[in-house]
């Protein structure tokens, strides 16, 4: 098993192709009154989580700037953009001391998670998986207290490149996360596009990276009974149909299969290593949004307070929710099981 690389020490930063827009600052008065008249539902309770979801989206559409819409839209099509970045967002007046368990402050406003699903919600269904933080909807990110060290949401240490939950079969993961700024001074998101990785590599490596010799293996946040979860064999870097470029690779590890496999793995890292990512510092009120087949991500190591929330997307529940037989409203699925569908 090897592990995924570590990232480069430059702090360079890079200008990729994704657009960043700012809401004007009337429009952010308007939307953070109005989702601060909202309550975030126990989302166990599937209909008041449709209602609060649906009240969200009403209220994206009634504050989000026509260009805002147009930029999601375009995010949202199969062929658009990577990513995509919303600044002067709508966040909670009262806002909590970060929490240091996980969880979301029972007394925190609704305003951030209103705005999330709105976003979200105009084109796309937020889902979670059971066996990673409860499965909770929209997921705090946050140094939790004893796992500082460790490579994942909860930690503070430098977090390499990777893709979220590569050890799930494509049809059951999600197409893309959403993170969104709370509190964060300076700790920085890194993103490198599969455009920028597949536009580097030479051609045999690139050739090695396309074929289904890999397993990727469950990240460090999920708690799945029983031995190593592994994907199916299946490639790092790729184009597919369409011929846009698509990248995957876990947090955790990663096993080759074959030695052309260990081979071309330590030439990614090294790949990696040699590029410049974005750097990122999703602050208060930002959203990034990224496809998370078309670019890695990861993130610098930081040392002061930071408090993100995380949802992810994708286009259709229906796959999960035949695959897992559950409720027709569920968004929440049990990645053992789907493992095995
Ligand atoms: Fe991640």
């Amino acid at each position: 098993m090897m592990s995924v690389p570590s990232l480069p020490s430059s702090q360079a930063s890079l200008e990729v192709e994704f657009p960043s827009l700012c809401l004007p600052e009337r429009n952010c008065e308007a939307w953070t009154r109005a989702a601060d008249a909202l309550t975030f539902p126990n989302y166990h309770d599937l209909n008041a989580w449709n209602a609060f979801r649906r009240a969200s989206v009403n209220l994206a559409l009634r504050h989000l700037p026509e260009h805002f819409a147009e930029a999601l839209e375009e995010f949202f099509t199969p062929t658009g953009i990577p990513a995509l970045m919303f600044e002067n967002l709508p966040v909670d007046p009262e806002l909590p001391p970060v929490p240091t368990d996980g969880t979301r402050p029972r007394n925190k406003q609704a305003v951030s998670e209103a705005v999330i699903c709105g976003l979200v919600g105009t084109h796309g269904e937020i889902l979670s998986y059971l066996n990673e933080k409860s499965g909770a909807p929209i997921q705090e990110v946050a140094p939790i207290q004893g796992m500082e060290r460790i490579q994942s949401n909860a930690g503070r240490v430098q977090f390499g490149f990777h893709s979220d939950n590569a050890f799930l079969p494509r049809r059951f993961r999600q197409n893309g996360i959403l993170l969104y700024g709370l509190s964060n001074r300076d700790a920085a998101t890194l993103v490198l596009t599969a455009g920028q990785i597949i536009e580097a590599a030479p051609a045999d490596l690139a050739a090695s990276l396309a074929k289904p010799i890999y397993r990727h293996a469950c990240p460090a946040s999920f708690s799945l009974p029983g031995s190593a979860a592994l994907s199916a064999p299946c490639p790092i870097l790729w184009r597919d149909e369409l011929g846009l470029a698509r990248v995957s690779a876990a947090s955790s590890s990663i096993e080759p299969l074959t030695p052309e496999a260990t081979e071309a793995l330590n030439r990614f890292r090294e790949l990696l290593m040699s590029l410049e990512p974005a750097r990122v510092v999703v602050r208060p009120g930002t959203a990034l949004l990224f496809k998370d087949d078309r670019v890695l991500h990861g993130r610098d190591s930081f040392a002061g307070s930071r408090w993100l929330q995380r949802a992810y997307f994708t286009d259709s529940l229906d796959p999960l929710r035949r695959a897992t037989r559950s409720d027709p409203n569920a968004f929440a699925f049990d990645a053992g099981a789907l493992l095995c569908a």
